[in-house]
């Protein structure tokens, strides 16, 4: 017996990206489309809440619309909406729940609740499946989502119940969390005191190849351990990445590389924009930076200072997650958020997996950033259990997962 084909419509728009998407069955991607904001956040080097609120507003209608086009269908064809409820900006949150809400009500669908990070869990699945029809990954998997809001590590099981043996149904553990900044949140900031533009991820990302990582001493002792537990609430696996933003502005202070960041700043301003609309399969101009020209306006000192940032980073992310991997006994590594999409992450992790005898994955780029496809394919399992919000659903910042 074939099965129906069950359309879930996904809608994000928790931060600075509004995002839509189709995805059949929870598996196959039938559109996926993101309007980024960066050119309206990048002159105050971060995300200002109530501008992004303003440019979703603008954004939700036509998003939605170009979603349900480039999948072939119409409104009433879709089998559910869903919406990501949180955690997030509240402002932003709204948009895209309210806008559901009311399609929701208006079409006589279901409304199903998506946790943003469970959003990101299922990106990786989802990319495993468009990759590989068919195959499952190995669950328990040690799952760390690392983005500009979010640096967390759960312990996830997959718990099909009977008659849905094949669904991702998944449940979650948190075994740690930053004490401060989000590691996406640090390269955001780096970027921003040296004046390299932002989102500061993907061109600290493709700079520091022209940088030598061992230059500047900063060790993962800048990034604080935390105490085991002692009741306090925290774990042993927890992160903290405020100690290595200050660092490297203390670095700059005292080695004269301001002056370069200013100038860096001064031919920055006013630089025509980039961005904004994504829509999968297609190069996107969002998220690439314009190195060349940022390269030729740092000095070697800067280039090394960034690379040396990354590497401290990128090495702190994947001891710990694998530290915690071996140390719950799973043999799968989940990574995925903004900061998956990180070229050194992604190596380091696959080599360090395989001296440890573990199997990583990771989503594609347009997956590992914030998209509607990754909400969409997490409703499926939701849809097929019946799990449905009511028309009361509200935004929730700081909801919990696990
Ligand atoms: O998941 P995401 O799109 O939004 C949040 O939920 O935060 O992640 C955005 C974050 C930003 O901090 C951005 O600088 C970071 O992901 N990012 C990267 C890279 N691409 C995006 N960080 C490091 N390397 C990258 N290539
Ligand atoms: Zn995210």
């Amino acid at each position: 017996m074939s099965q129906i084909a069950t359309r879930i419509l996904g809608i994000e728009s928790s931060c600075d990206e509004t995002a839509a998407a189709v995805v059949e069955n929870g598996e196959r991607i039938l559109s996926s489309v993101v309007a980024s904001q960066f050119d309206i956040h990048r002159k105050y080097g971060g995300v200002v809440p109530e501008l992004a609120s303003r440019e979703h507003l603008r954004q939700i209608v036509p998003v939605v619309r170009e979603a349900l086009e480039q999948a072939h269908i119409a409104y009433q064809d879709v089998a559910a909406i869903a919406v990501t409820q949180g955690p997030g900006l509240v402002g932003s949150l709204l948009v895209g729940l309210t806008y559901g809400k009311s399609l929701a009500w208006a079409l006589g669908k279901p409304l199903i609740a998506v946790h943003h990070l469970e959003g990101h869990v299922h990106a990786v699945v989802l990319e495993e499946k468009q990759k590989h029809p068919g195959a499952m990954i190995a669950f328990p998997a040690m799952t760390l989502v690392v983005s500009g809001g979010h640096t967390v590590l759960y312990f996830v099981e997959r718990e099909p119940p009977a008659g849905h043996e094949d669904a991702a149904y998944f449940s979650y553990q948190k075994i740690a969390q930053t004490q401060d900044d989000a590691a996406g949140e640090a390269y955001d900031k780096v970027a921003k005191i040296l004046a390299l533009g932002y989102p500061g991820g993907p061109v600290i990302d493709r700079l520091s190849e022209f940088g030598d990582p061992n230059k500047v001493a900063f060790t993962r002792a800048v990034i604080k351990r935390a105490a085991p537990p002692d009741g306090s609430g925290r774990s042993q696996y927890d992160f903290s990445f405020s100690g290595i933003k200050t660092a490297v502005l203390r670095y700059v202070r005292t080695h004269g590389l301001e002056a370069e960041a200013e100038e860096r700043r001064r031919m920055s301003a006013g630089k025509p924009a980039q961005n904004s609309l994504e829509i999968t399969g297609k190069e996107s101009l969002a998220g690439k930076p314009d190195v060349e020209r940022l390269r030729a306006l740092s000095s070697q000192h800067t280039l090394d200072l960034v690379a040396s940032f990354q590497k401290c980073v990128v090495d702190d992310l994947v001891m710990r997650t694998l530290d915690a991997a071996e140390q719950y006994d799973t043999r799968t590594v989940l990574v995925s958020g903004g900061v998956a999409a990180n070229r050194l992450l992604r190596a380091s992790f696959e080599q360090e997996c395989r001296i440890r005898g573990l199997r990583v994955y990771f989503p594609s780029r347009h997956l590992s950033t914030d998209n509607a496809a990754m909400i969409a394919a997490a409703a499926y399992p939701k849809f097929l259990a019946g799990t449905f919000a009511d028309i009361e659903l509200n935004a929730d910042a700081s909801l919990p997962l696990g």
